[in-house]
């Protein structure tokens, strides 16, 4: 997730942002490198202490298991950067406790963000200041687009587009096997199925129209589309996109307790 924020946000600031980068793994210390320094300098810290003190900006993009172990030995300085964190389900409060700042803003993106496509969320309150909301909202609509939630929405937003763009993929392959089974060939049946759920998409954004009416325009009486909807109906799709999301959001606060 720190590489889809990091390219699209070099791609964007390019000049304007320098990246400093710690993070056990070389491996993933060497692949944000190559994909981030191609676009602006990307140096490497040694110790999380360093970004800590080196940077106007810090991103905290570990798990939320490892956040203590990441932190634990960091030390602040008073008037400190400012904090994004993009880690699911630890809250701000938390996260207070743990760093002993409170210039934290809580965002929640999606990995489309790696190709200017995320759908991203930050949590704002009457706490933060309207530069470092600004300064964030900046960095986030450099990667796609961006709402401003309350911070008890956030589990949500997590459930719905932070883990949306894997229910989307297993949505497109099931597209996919579905034509195979009838005997089309997967590469066709792959470029059909890929700009279907584009195109749907934009109608959906372009028309403003609600999903059901433009759900019925396309569902004629004793039509084959009529006959698709119902083995939807039967294998219970709507109640189990609903599902996914509710497991995901309850997943999401589990996370952070
Ligand atoms: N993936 C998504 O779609 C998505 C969407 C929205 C938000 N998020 C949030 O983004 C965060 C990161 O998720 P991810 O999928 O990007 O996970 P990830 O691929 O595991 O990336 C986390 C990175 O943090 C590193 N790390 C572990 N311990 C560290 C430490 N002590 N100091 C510095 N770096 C450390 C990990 O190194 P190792 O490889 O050595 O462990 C790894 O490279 C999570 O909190 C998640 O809730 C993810």
């Amino acid at each position: 997730m720190a590489k889809a924020l990091g390219v699209g946000i070099a791609q964007s600031y390019a000049d304007q942002v320098e990246f400093q980068i710690a993070d056990p793994s070389d491996d993933a210390c060497l692949s944000f490198e190559a994909m981030v320094g191609q676009y602006t300098t990307v140096s490497r810290a040694t110790s999380n202490q360093e970004v800590a003190e080196h940077c106007d900006v810090v991103f905290l993009a570990v798990k939320p298991q490892f956040l203590n172990s990441a932190l634990h030995t960091v030390s602040w300085k008073e008037t400190g950067p400012l904090i994004v964190s993009i880690i699911a389900g630890v809250g701000t409060l938390q996260l207070e406790r743990i760093t002993g700042s409170d210039r934290i803003i809580r965002v929640m993106p999606n990995t489309p963000c790696l190709i200017g496509q995320g759908a991203s969320a930050i949590a704002v309150s009457d706490s933060h200041s309207p530069e470092d909301v600004e300064t964030v909202r900046g960095y986030l609509e450099a990667v796609g687009k961006v709402v401003t939630v309350e911070e008890s929405m956030l589990d949500s937003v997590t459930g719905l587009s932070g883990s949306g763009p894997a229910y989307v993929f297993s949505f497109i392959e099931a597209l996919i096997d579905g034509a195979v089974l009838t005997g089309m060939a997967r590469s066709t049946a792959r470029e059909l199925a890929v700009q279907t759920v584009i195109g749907a998409s934009m109608m959906v954004e372009q028309t403003g129209e609600h999903t059901a009416v433009l759900r019925d325009r396309v569902t004629s009486p004793g039509g084959t589309t009529i006959a698709g909807l119902k083995a939807l109906e039967e294998n219970a799709f709507r109640d189990s996109i609903m599902s996914a999301v509710h497991a995901a959001t309850d997943r999401s606060m589990d996370l952070g307790d």
